[in-house]
């Protein structure tokens, strides 16, 4: 099947990386689903792409939100009929600056588990029968070099834990989907210039989308349950 008849959703997808990846997957031919938790700032985003000669499909989805993720199941179905490609880029970096482990509040690492690990997990249960109709598709989740248990170190505790969750995810599903057809990776984007990486990072948006754009369009024989950053595997 071409890459045109292809069906993928990108969570926050209204700016930064999640943007990006939407541009760089339509350009390739892929219709894209740019979901954001705001309408109106989704919307926004699906014009400044459409003044870009870029057409993407848009649908409401707050990764939070259990009702949301099943609103977008049910419009995938009726709508497309279909799912090949799901990259969960929504994220929040919550820790205050200079957090350390043992003065964190709880509630921050409740909070960021919420969007960066019960998100993506709520929506592979909700979407992945979408995709095992077909025997076809490709799930990248975006995790960071924070998460690696190889390099761990001090500083934002939370967000730490839950992108090494996030690739606790990553290796589980890819192995219970061992032979499916859809693959699973997560990928680093590397420090990249947006709001979590802040104004100092000296990575682009473009350089810190290609490798998750790589993993979602992977061929058939593609890596799947690796950890990637600038399409290389890099340890846990
Ligand atoms: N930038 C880096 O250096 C870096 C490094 C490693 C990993 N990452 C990861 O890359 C991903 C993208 O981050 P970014 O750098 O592009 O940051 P960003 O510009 O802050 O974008 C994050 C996106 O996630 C959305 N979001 C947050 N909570 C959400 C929810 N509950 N439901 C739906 N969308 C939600 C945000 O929407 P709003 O606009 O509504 O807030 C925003 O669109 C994240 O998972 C991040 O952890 C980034």
């Amino acid at each position: 099947m071409a890459d045109a008849s292809r069906i993928a959703v990108v969570t926050g997808a209204n700016h930064g990386i999640g943007l990006e990846i939407s541009r760089q997957l339509a350009r390739r031919g892929l219709m894209v689903v740019l979901t954001s938790r705001s309408a109106t700032k989704g919307r926004a985003a699906v014009k400044a792409l459409r003044d870009d000669g870029v057409v993407v499909d848009y649908h409401l989805l707050d990764v939070r939100s259990p009702v949301s993720i099943r609103a977008l199941a049910a419009y995938l179905s009726e709508r497309h009929g279909r799912l090949d490609v799901l990259v969960n880029n929504a994220g929040v970096l919550l820790d205050p600056r200079g957090s350390r482990l043992l003065d964190a509040k709880p509630k921050t690492f409740r909070d960021t588990l919420e969007t960066n690990f019960f998100g993506p997990l709520q929506l592979v249960q909700a979407l992945a029968p979408l995709m095992k109709k077909n025997g076809y598709g490709r799930i990248v989740n975006l995790s960071s070099g924070l998460g690696q248990l190889s390099d761990m170190g001090v500083g934002t505790p939370a967000y730490r834990v839950s992108k090494t969750a996030l690739n606790v995810l990553t290796r589980t599903l890819a192995a219970e989907l061992n032979g499916t057809g859809i693959l699973v990776n997560s990928v680093c984007p590397g420090w990249v210039k947006t709001d979590i990486g802040g104004p100092n990072a000296p990575r682009t948006v473009e350089q810190g989308a290609d490798t998750a754009v790589w993993l979602a369009t992977l061929p058939d024989d593609g890596p799947s349950g690796g950890f990637f950053r600038d399409r290389k595997p890099i340890p846990w």
